[in-house]
Formats: structure tokens, C-alpha cells, sequence
């Protein structure tokens, strides 16, 4: 296929430099399987992570962790654009236009601002937590991607993104692409190991419900073996059962086989057994990537480059439809 018939895929994740299995299954290991026949844009958006209150040091820091990171896990930098939000000038002037064009009460609805800003802890809240969807909606728009991978937490994140597509399309003139979900079918949504009522998260109060990719061999299988589940013995994905329903999720994931044939392959195994092999087969997955990111991590002068090639063309195409974009909305040519 030639460049100019390939879809375009972009997605962003926060510069968390951190990923856990949520992340790798949900989301990033689904992006690897588009780089040979899709143009690829991964961005790494640290202006959404000023969004809650955090400390500048650690955001650079974790910023190189976090491609470090995607690197690892497969984005090979050859055949995808691996950027920083922040390195690209577009995304927050089209998040304005945008902005301009959205309904408060839209963004006032939105789950993930709604879970956030009223957590116990949610300390300060600025506007920029509830702006952030139209930031995202900028991120998408910028590049006129096609298709945006993203795990179903993100979806209604998405639905504003095509609202606003089709808002500035029928106020102004056909512009933007409306760009299509991508929801992986196993591991789409990655349960707390701890709560699994609730979606695994970096920002789970316990930290043992989580996976992350770096988590040496033995914590993976501490975690694993403490898993709640239930009091029964019936390792089934059934809804009253979701502990030992996550637990299948994760291994159809990390194994590729899916959940209905692991149901019957572990049929009559204790619940202890069923972990043990559930923590063997994510040490195993996790076990190539740890190697990769060892390799690659504090190698700053390749990381830069890595972004500065990411930049130079994810900037190249920005600028095309920003130019466009103010041209629309009735601003005068800029000065050259
Ligand atoms: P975040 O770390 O929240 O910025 O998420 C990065 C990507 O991982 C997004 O596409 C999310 O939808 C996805 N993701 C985060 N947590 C989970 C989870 N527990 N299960 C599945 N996907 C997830
Ligand atoms: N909001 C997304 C998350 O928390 C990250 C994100 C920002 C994103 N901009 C995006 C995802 C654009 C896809 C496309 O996971």
C-alpha cells in the first residue's frame, strides 16, 4: 500500500511513565498491529497532564520514560511518529477554536471530569480538567486521523470529538475528517485487581490491584496471587464473578486464547492454581519488554531524536490544517 492510501491512525496517552496492563492490552499492543499498513501518529500528551496539579520535574522525566516506554512495547520510531503534544504548535490553538464551538453543559457531562474533579482527593480543580476533552478533540482533528485506537473509558471522549467534527463542519465548511472509535474486543476494559468493579488504574488507592509493564517478575506474581475473587470455586467469566471474569480477561490477553477455551482448560483447578498460571503467563509477556526498555531508557540523545523526527512531520501536517482551519473561521492571513 502507498503512503498516501493508508488510513490514518493517531493516539495519545498521558505521559504517565508508567504503563500498566490496562494500558499494554487496552490500548498499546493494539496500536503495534496497525504499523505496517496504517500511517501512525502516537503522541505523548504532556499539555493534558498539567491538567491536575503535578510537579515539572518529574512530567520531563516521566515524558522520556514514557516513550521509552511505547518503544518497548513495539512502536518501532521507523515506522510511526512517535511526538510530544507539546512540541507540535496546533493543538492548543485548535482546542480554542474548538472550544468556541462546544456546549458547556457537554463537557460538564463528561464521566471522566465528573470521577475526577469530585474524587476526595481531587485537591484543585482547574478549567483545564473540564476543557481537556476539546484538547483531545484537537489532538484527533489536528491530523485528520481515521481511526483512534483507545480503550472503552475514552469512548465518550470520542463522541465529543465527532460532535465537534460535524459542528465545525456544518458551521464553516466541510473540513474535518469524522474520524472512527477503535475498541480492542479482549482486554478492552482491564479491572482493578484489588476492586474489580473498577477499571485498573494508575490512581487506584491500592497500588496492589495494579500491573505495571515494569513490575519485576516477582511483584507481578504477588499481585496476581492476591487477587480478590469470590468465595466460590468456578473459574468462569460470569458477571457475579468478577474477580476470576478479570483474571480470565488478562490471561486471554496475555495469551491470545480466548476466554471460553481457558473456562474449559481450567475447569476444576483451585483458584490458587488458576493465579499461578494467569502470573506465569504476564511475567512471560511482560518479560521482552522489560528487556527492550532496559536497552533504551536514559539513552537521551536517542529519545530526541525519536521526538524531533516524530515532531518535524506531526508539525508538517498541523500546520496544513491549522492554515485551513483559520482561514475558515474568517482570520486574516498571518504576515510573512
Ligand atoms: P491513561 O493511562 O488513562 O492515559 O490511558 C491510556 C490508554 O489506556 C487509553 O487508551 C485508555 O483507554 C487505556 N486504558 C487505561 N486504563 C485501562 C484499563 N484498565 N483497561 C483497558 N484500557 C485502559
Ligand atoms: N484522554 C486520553 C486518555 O486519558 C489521552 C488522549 C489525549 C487521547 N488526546 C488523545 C487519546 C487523542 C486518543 C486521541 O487516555
Amino acid at each position: 500500500m502507498s503512503e498516501g492510501t493508508k488510513k490514518t491512525i493517531l493516539t495519545c496517552a498521558q505521559p504517565t511513565g508508567q504503563l500498566h496492563l490496562g494500558n499494554y492490552f487496552g490500548a498499546v499492543r493494539n496500536w503495534v498491529s496497525f504499523l505496517d499498513d496504517h500511517e501512525c501518529f502516537f503522541g505523548i500528551v504532556d499539555q493534558h497532564a498539567i491538567t491536575t496539579p503535578y510537579v515539572p520535574a518529574e512530567l520531563r522525566r516521566s515524558t522520556y520514560r514514557t516513550v521509552a516506554l511505547y518503544i518497548a512495547c513495539g512502536l518501532d520510531p521507523a515506522k510511526c511518529r512517535l511526538f510530544a503534544q507539546s512540541h507540535v504548535i496546533g493543538h492548543t490553538e485548535l482546542a480554542w477554536i474548538l472550544g468556541c464551538l462546544c456546549p458547556l453543559g457537554q463537557l460538564e457531562r463528561m464521566t471522566q471530569f465528573k470521577e475526577k474533579s469530585q474524587r476526595e482527593d481531587a485537591g484543585f480543580v482547574g478549567s483545564g480538567l473540564l476543557f481537556y476533552p476539546v484538547l483531545m478533540a484537537a489532538d484527533i482533528l489536528l491530523y485528520n486521523a481515521d481511526i483512534v485506537p483507545v480503550g472503552e473509558d475514552q469512548k465518550q471522549h470520542i463522541e465529543l470529538c465527532r460532535d465537534l467534527a460535524i459542528r465545525f463542519n456544518n458551521t464553516y465548511s466541510e473540513t474535518f475528517k469524522v474520524p472512527d472509535v477503535s475498541i480492542p474486543r479482549d482486554g478492552a476494559r482491564i479491572r482493578s485487581l484489588q476492586s474489580p468493579d473498577k477499571k485498573m488504574s494508575k490512581s487506584d488507592p491500592n497500588q496492589s490491584g495494579c500491573v505495571y509493564l515494569l513490575d519485576p517478575p516477582d511483584r507481578v506474581r504477588k499481585k496476581i496471587m492476591s487477587a480478590v475473587t469470590d468465595s466460590g470455586r468456578e473459574i468462569r467469566a460470569l458477571p457475579e464473578k468478577p474477580g476470576i471474569a478479570n483474571l480470565l480477561g488478562i490471561l486471554a490477553a496475555a495469551t491470545g486464547t480466548p476466554v471460553a477455551e481457558l473456562e474449559a482448560a481450567h475447569a476444576g483447578k483451585s483458584y490458587g492454581e488458576f493465579k499461578a498460571v494467569v502470573a506465569d503467563a504476564v511475567i512471560a509477556c511482560l518479560e521482552p519488554i522489560q528487556k527492550r526498555f532496559s536497552e533504551i531508557d536514559g539513552d537521551k540523545a536517542y529519545l530526541d531524536s525519536v521526538f524531533k523526527e516524530g515532531a518535524d512531520t506531526a508539525q508538517a501536517r498541523a500546520y496544513k490544517t491549522l492554515a485551513k482551519v483559520y482561514r475558515k473561521a474568517g482570520f486574516v492571513p498571518r504576515p510573512r
